[in-house]
């Protein structure tokens, strides 16, 4: 995508000009220039009833009265709600309602004084970002039909504050990175299963720059990685660690990195197929669980994000991959497993398995020396059940870590929301017979559930992200996101990685 300016709305060659309206307050001044060559047709339309509500749109032919060929009123909803997250949610959402054919050359109009949280610089990001978002398309897989390929082309940011250049092309990566997070969650779990998921994820991370490690079979079972190994033992397709290095990460266990910097760890559950194994999951609805490995997507679309943009901070990624199936081999509840770190886990529920492939991907980031661990998963249904597709689970045990995740999710246009770790909660993951026990009953499970990743820490400052219902919009309930897989995550990551960028913001203690 290439990006231009115009001198004028009204000049401006494009397929679409897209003009941002807030809710009750009318076509703003910059944009008289267009009403009045269009003999007053937007001023009209808004008496005649069209408010700026939410994402919605009225799409005009321009009859040459202009120089694009269509012309969009998109609404942004109230001023009051305006943020990161609705500017990413309109800018994708209207495009895809701009109609066939899908416009590739796209001019925004922009309108001032939108907030002190809407920055020139935001409003930009979020076109950007929800432009190239906006040609996301499940239908991967129709005959006669090639990979649809919706792009924006050129995007004009029309009479409008001078944006850096960097910012956008930041942009423009944050949002390629996202599409692949939703493009592997997408992919169904015949295809991308452990071996050929870690054959894509060295992929991605070489082109990015990344160094890439895959551990097979036989290395997690030198290192006696018994939780991972045993959510495999039930497929026919073993499980799989792939390790994902940026700057001086990998040699973070040698005398080379400087101990005065901070590895910051992201581990990401990547269970391509999450069947409920022996304590099977209902049939209805069980096919969303090819999208079990989001978690990792977003550590792998973050770690190349990091990459392309030569990150100064040292990061590692971890994806933790199995495919957690019914067969003879398969693990069964009561069973007890020792993790890579000897901590034993009593296997409750075979459906507790992320967890479990975590626990060993987090010592493994313990062991290369992290300073700071980050774990994220599609976890539990506990956290639909707390806060539905809207925001993820938050818990961390560390103040200033916890403060720049929660900063890092708002100016990245994802929603987070803190739970507590109250002490008396930690019981609910004790176990008769061994350390912890890998399932809990309905009380506080999203809580209990970080508690457990929490002790394969190893004590240093960490982060749990549990995303199981934002990782995919399924029902139209929420209409302010587009639905179908969202790529949750990627963006969030990145900026985090960008605070550790900062030296004085997080230190090793
Ligand atoms: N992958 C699921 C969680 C999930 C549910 C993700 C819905 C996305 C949408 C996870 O492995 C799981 O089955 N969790 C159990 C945990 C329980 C057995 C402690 C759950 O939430 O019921
Ligand atoms: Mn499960
Ligand atoms: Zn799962």
């Amino acid at each position: 995508m290439k990006f231009a300016r115009a001198a004028s709305l009204e000049t401006a060659h494009a397929d679409l000009l897209i003009l941002p309206v807030i809710q009750g307050e009318g076509i703003e001044p910059p944009f008289d220039g267009v009403d009045q060559a269009m003999a007053g047709a937007l001023r009209r339309a808004v008496r005649g009833g069209f408010t700026g509500k939410f994402a919605a749109t009225v799409v005009f032919d321009t009859m040459g009265e202009i120089s694009a060929q269509r012309l969009m009123l998109l609404g942004l909803g109230a001023r009051a709600d305006l943020d990161r997250t609705r500017l990413n949610h309109v800018f994708e959402m209207g495009l895809r309602q701009a109609g066939t054919p899908f416009p590739g050359k796209v001019t925004i109009g922009w309108s001032d004084g939108l907030g002190p949280e809407v920055t020139p610089e935001a409003m930009a990001c979020a076109a950007t970002e929800g432009a190239v978002l906006a040609g996301f398309s499940q239908a991967t897989h129709k005959s006669g039909n090639p990979r649809p390929t919706s792009r924006v082309t050129r995007l004009t940011l029309g009479a409008y504050p001078v944006v850096p250049d960097a910012a956008l092309q930041r942009s423009l990566v944050l949002a390629e990175e996202t599409l692949g997070a939703r493009g592997l969650v997408n992919q169904p779990a015949n295809e991308l299963f452990p071996q050929a998921y870690a054959e894509e994820a060295r992929r991605r991370g070489r082109a990015a720059g990344l160094e890439v490690e895959v551990l097979e079979e036989r290395d997690l079972k030198r290192l006696k990685y018994g939780a991972i190994l045993a959510v495999g033992m039930g497929s026919a397709r073993p499980p799989r660690l792939v390790v994902l290095s940026h700057g001086n990460a990998t040699r973070a266990a040698g005398s080379s990195r400087k101990a005065a910097r901070p590895l910051l760890a992201l581990v990401g559950k990547g269970v391509t197929f999450d069947s409920g194994g022996i304590s099977i999951k209902p049939a209805a609805d069980m096919g969303y669980m090819k999208g079990d490995m989001g978690g990792s997507a977003a550590v792998l679309g973050a770690m190349c994000s990091i990459a392309r943009l030569k990150l100064d901070v040292d990061v590692v990624g971890i994806l933790c991959m199995a495919e957690n199936m019914v067969s003879s081999s398969a693990m069964r509840p009561g069973d007890v497993v020792r993790s890579g770190s000897g901590i034993t886990i009593e296997v409750i529920s075979t459906d507790a398995e992320g967890r479990m492939v975590m626990a060993d991907g987090m010592h493994h980031a313990v062991a290369l020396g992290a300073s700071h661990i980050l774990d994220i998963a599609t976890l539990t249904g506990g956290q639909r059940v707390a806060l539905g597709q809207v925001a993820a689970h938050l818990q961390g045990s560390d103040r200033e870590f916890t403060q720049g995740v929660k900063d890092a999710a708002a100016s990245a246009g994802e929603r987070v929301w803190e739970m507590p770790n109250f002490p008396e909660y930690r019981s609910l993951i004790d176990s008769p017979i061994a350390d912890l026990m890998n399932s809990t009953a309905r009380d506080a499970m999203a809580i209990s559930s970080g508690l457990f990743m929490r002790e394969f820490a190893a004590g240093l400052p960490w982060i749990h992200i549990d995303m199981a219902a934002p990782s995919w919009n399924r029902t139209a309930a929420i209409k302010q996101m587009p639905k179908g897989p969202t790529g949750f995550g990627v963006r969030t990551l990145v900026n985090l990685a960008e605070l550790f960028a900062n030296p004085d913001k997080f230190s090793t203690k």
